[in-house]
């Protein structure tokens, strides 16, 4: 979603702002821009597209500017064009600002002043905020009050940043509900909305918290709230590096992605097992484990491909911890007035930690008294500092727009939060050492599957230009069922449904014929035999069959016209196994189909607005 990046020093702001623009092109936008200070004359440039248009167009070598500011945009109010994309100005021009979020009363705002005689250019929420601040620098109030108190009058999200040609030497920046964090130089100062914009010239950082804003110079930087009070920031040191965001060799970033998951959940699970114990060590949640192990009810909240592994903790807890369990869309949780327990445990699950309707529904849960746990990638994301405690899934920077090593690392650390309570409740050591033994071998198996790219790349050959998909699977393969159509949807545009195979009667079965491509996720479980009668029920109406199935199973070419062999192991870590060969698929065939795969159309990796 929208990207925020600004400078302040003694370089020139003009290639930090494109290489950060750059940085943060993943997150999903359809316009950009940059707003400059050069010999303190403010000058916009913005255009419908791409960055490298936008580098195109402001030129190498053209402007020298101390003081900048870039926004990548992500349209909500108003078409995807130049009038609309960021910086907005107010009528003279001697004030510019960009802004992630939504103004959720700009129209009442917007009617006011223009009574006062505001001119409005674009369609935007946002040019309320500029002509709301140019009413207050009219008064003769300086800028940094000026946008404190035009923001006690927003209701509504906002990441900004903003410049005034008349005090030239500062960048006034705010948070309500959108991340951004200073980045602190030699004798020079940043701003992002996501610090992989800044890693390559800082890793000293400032978080602004909700409500904040702060007035940041070349030299140092102030922090208020809205209503004036002063505040002391802590700087944190980015332990992120340059490579982790970088390709590393690979064509896309989603593939880099998929191919490091040996890795990732490695990285999940460093440190994290017991093996003489049977258990897990999860330092984050290690005083709340008893309450997890026997709460009344636990509930899953999340957005996305999150959600999916949500489900399949459902799947865990159930199981393992017997507790009745939930998984609930985070949009639909926060508006339905949930009924919640103190004696509930909440989870959070969200790969950036910042997505605003899973944020929502933490806070709405906190206010009811929940224990609320968050399940993040990003460290000091917005969801991981407001839960009362969590645990991080250290799969490293994602940038893909679809969310890879984060679900299968989601999914380990579920399991070995399942493992660690369920060890404080009825699991024997030998049960729990079993699973630990099982766990340990997960990233070989997951390379083991990774090498069979090539039969998965020749599979979406043959089906790249279907025109309909269905998963089917059951049990802890059902969500990646829904798992896998999400990502062939979400990359090659193809429509795909996931459904539990039983379900499958009801239904999607009307759609299968020759031309129908279905994939089912049946490796040797306890409901083998039952997916194999829907296997049988989708060839006698000519379906395609393209199957996951367990390496030892010597009977499925029987039935399936493609089969993708996976090594075998304990059903609660399967769909940690069941999922690479669904995103290897969506992946080649979104490449063959020639499309962008890191940035889709229409998705954004960040969903920062409802
Ligand atoms: C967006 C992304 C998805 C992601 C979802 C939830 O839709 O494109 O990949 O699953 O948001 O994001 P979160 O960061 O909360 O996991």
């Amino acid at each position: 979603m929208c990207g925020i990046v600004g400078y302040i020093g003694s370089k020139n702001a003009v290639p930090i702002l494109i290489e950060g623009l750059k940085r943060l092109e993943y997150r999903g936008y359809d316009s950009a821009g940059v707003g400059l200070l050069v010999d303190q004359k403010p000058i916009v440039i913005k255009n419908k597209g791409k960055v490298s248009e936008l580098e195109k167009r402001v030129g190498t070598n053209v402007y020298t500017a101390p003081v900048g500011i870039g926004h990548t945009r992500w349209a909500t109010h108003g078409e995807p064009n130049e009038t609309n994309a960021h910086p907005h100005t107010n009528t003279t021009g001697d004030l510019f600002l960009i802004h992630n979020g939504i103004i959720e009363n700009f129209q009442s705002l917007r009617t006011s002043l223009q009574k006062q005689g505001y001119k409005f250019v674009s369609e935007t929420d946002t040019e309320v905020i500029a002509h709301l601040i140019d009413s207050f620098l009219k008064k003769d109030i300086d800028l940094f009050k000026a946008v404190r108190l035009a923001l006690s009058e927003i209701e509504g999200t906002y990441g900004l940043a903003i410049i005034y040609s008349k005090e030239p030497d500062r960048i006034i920046a705010a948070r309500k509900g959108s991340p951004l964090v200073i980045g602190i130089g030699d004798h020079e100062h940043y701003i992002a909305s996501d610090v992989s914009a800044l890693l390559a010239y800082t890793k000293q950082v400032v978080y602004l918290e909700d409500g904040e804003v702060a007035e940041i110079r070349a030299e140092g930087f102030l922090a208020k709230t809205i209503l004036d009070e002063d505040i002391i920031k802590e700087v944190t040191e980015i332990s992120m590096t340059m490579e982790e965001i970088d390709k590393g060799g690979y064509e896309t970033f989603m593939l880099k992605e998929i191919m490091e998951q040996p890795e990732s959940i490695q990285n999940s699970l460093r440190g994290r097992l017991i093996p003489e114990e049977g258990t897990a060590k999860l330092g984050g949640i290690e005083s709340e484990l008893v309450h997890i192990a026997r709460c009344k009810r636990a509930v899953f909240t999340a957005c996305g491909t999150s959600w999916h592994a949500g489900l399949v903790g459902e799947y865990m807890f159930e199981q393992f911890l017997r507790i009745p369990t939930e998984v609930e869309y985070a949009s639909e949780f926060r508006y339905r007035n949930p009924i919640i327990q103190p004696e509930d445990t909440i989870l959070f699950i969200s790969q950036s930690g910042e997505t605003a309707d899973t944020l929502a529904a933490l806070k709405e849960a906190k206010r009811k008294g929940a224990l609320c746990l968050g399940i993040c990638n990003v460290v000091g994301s917005s969801i991981a500092r407001e839960s009362d405690s969590g645990v991080y899934i250290h799969a490293g920077p994602e940038i893909g727009v679809a969310s890879t090593k984060a679900f299968t690392a989601q999914l380990t650390v579920l399991a070995l939060i399942t493992l660690a309570a369920a060890r404080k409740r009825d699991m024997s050591l030998a049960d729990g050492k079993a699973i630990v033994e099982e766990f340990l071998k997960i990233p070989e198996k997951v390379k083991t599957i990774l090498s069979q790219r090539k039969q998965v790349e020749e599979i979406a050959e043959i089906f790249k230009d279907a025109t309909n998909f269905l998963y089917l699977g059951r049990g802890y393969n059902f969500p990646v069922a829904l798992e896998g159509a999400l990502k062939l949807k979400e990359i090659s545009y193809i429509h795909a449904e996931g459904y539990p195979a039983a379900e499958m009667k009801h239904g999607p079965i009307a759609l299968v014929d020759e031309n129908m491509p279905v994939v089912f996720i049946a490796p040797k479980d306890s409901t083998y035999d039952k997916i194999i009668s829907n296997i049988q029920e989708v060839r006698a109406r000519r379906g395609n069959i393209i199957a996951i199935a367990s390496e030892d199973d010597d009977v499925i070419e029987k039935y399936a016209n493609y089969v993708i062999r996976i090594p075998n192991t304990i059903r609660m870590l399967m769909p940690i196994l069941t999922v690479i060969p669904l995103q290897l698929l969506a992946y080649y065939i979104a490449v063959k189909k020639g499309l962008n795969v890191d940035q889709p159309r229409n998705l954004a990796k960040s969903v920062t607005v409802e």
